[in-house]
């Protein structure tokens, strides 16, 4: 493995600084929770190991409601990040190779890189409303094809595979004997019904999702990977198991309390994304500068600078976070132009969503 840190990790708000932010557009997730707002109690807990798989029911309430799945096809792991991790690792040496979807969660690209297996990218196009095309990922299958990764809802652009893409990516899995693997971190967050879960339409689908982005808990670190191929599940305990044991079972008790509440709090977490939604959309909408695809999924949308706005985006950020102290992410965490950037709109309050949304208008009007 040859770890390189990312620009996403090296300039996050976190790394920054969350005091020199007031207006945090960068942020990929709903609103934070604070330990007191939920009803939580952790007095019971013996703070031993844990289940290697992941406590019992927890699991058991991440597979209820989909069709056919049962805990034990349920992997608990440190957040989606260590489930990308787990899979792509276990799955992947140097003479393998991997299609991987571009912009992507950094992540899912860096991971593969640092293990040095062949990669095809799938580049999205925004002129394309940054569609996937599957006869696309078809053509780029190699006999040593590994692994097909695809996130829906993506980060990010918002946008959304229907479920017959994804069946037909999933048919595509099975007929190459590859896998798919579907970073679905964002499907809580689907506009609409969302699609069925990868895992449950075939064997060769692995599912990878958290609490962090639609629950606003990232801070615990949990999150899952999904398969019903049990020798699958084998392997990916072995790498959990050598690698950190068990999840924190203070981790897990906070989730599955959260979780096993989650009808009181996330109606509310709901409704203020879909507030702050209708507030970008309708700036954006006839912006002079800005165009964007619109998003169908998840708290995040990639504008860009139209082609014909003449503007330095570099002293853009600059301006933006040194005077106007709003943060957006730009292109470059995604290995894509910084015309364009990502604008997260489920995290801030929204007095300070609607200011940053102004402080970009300002600090674009400056830089021209
Ligand atoms: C698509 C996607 N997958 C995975 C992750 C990692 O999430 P977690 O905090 O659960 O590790 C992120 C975080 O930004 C993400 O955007």
């Amino acid at each position: 493995m040859h770890y390189t840190r990312m620009p996403i990790e090296i300039e996050s708000p976190e790394s920054l600084g969350y005091n020199t932010i007031e207006s945090n557009l960068a942020e990929s997730s709903v609103r934070d929770v604070q330990f007191g707002e939920v009803d939580i109690n952790l007095n019971q807990l013996v703070i031993a190991y844990g289940d290697h798989i992941g406590k019992p029911e927890l699991r058991q309430l991440v597979a209820n409601g989909h069709i056919g799945l049962h805990a034990n096809d349920v992997l608990l792991t440190v957040g989606a990040a260590g489930a990308l991790f787990i899979i792509q690792t276990s799955l992947l040496t140097p003479s393998d190779h991997l299609i991987v979807v571009r912009p992507n969660y950094a992540t899912n690209i860096e991971t593969p890189k640092a293990i040095g297996c062949g990669i095809t990218y799938i580049d999205l196009a925004f002129e394309d409303g940054y569609a996937l095309h599957v006869e696309k990922v078809a053509a780029a299958i190699q006999p040593n094809t590994k692994l097909i990764s695809i996130t829906t809802p993506h980060n990010p652009t918002g946008t959304v595979l229907s479920g017959e893409t994804l069946l037909a990516l999933c048919h595509l899995a099975e007929k190459h004997h590859c896998y798919l693997l579907a970073d679905e971190t964002y499907r809580d967050l689907a506009f609409g019904t969302p699609t069925p879960l990868a895992a449950t339409l075939s064997n060769r689908a692995i599912s990878v999702s958290s609490v962090s982005k639609a629950y606003g808990i990232p801070g615990i670190r949990l999150g899952w990977l999904i398969t019903k191929d049990p020798v699958l599940q084998t392997l990916f305990l072995a790498a959990k198991e050598q690698i950190h044991i068990c999840n924190s079972v203070v981790d897990e008790e906070i989730c599955y309390q959260y979780l096993s509440k989650k009808a009181l709090y996330f109606p509310a977490v709901q409704y203020e994304a879909s507030e702050c939604f209708a507030l970008v959309e309708s700036w954006i909408n006839g912006h002079r500068l800005l165009e964007w695809v619109k998003p169908s999924g998840g708290v995040v949308c990639f504008p860009r600078f139209k082609a014909e706005v003449n503007i330095d985006v570099e002293k853009f950020y600059h301006t933006l976070l040194s005077k106007y102290k709003t943060y957006v992410g730009p292109g470059h965490w995604f290995e894509q132009s910084k015309r364009s950037f990502r604008l997260g709109f489920g995290w801030e309050t929204r007095a300070a969503f609607t200011q940053g949304l102004a402080n970009i208008d300002l600090a674009a009007a400056e830089c021209m």
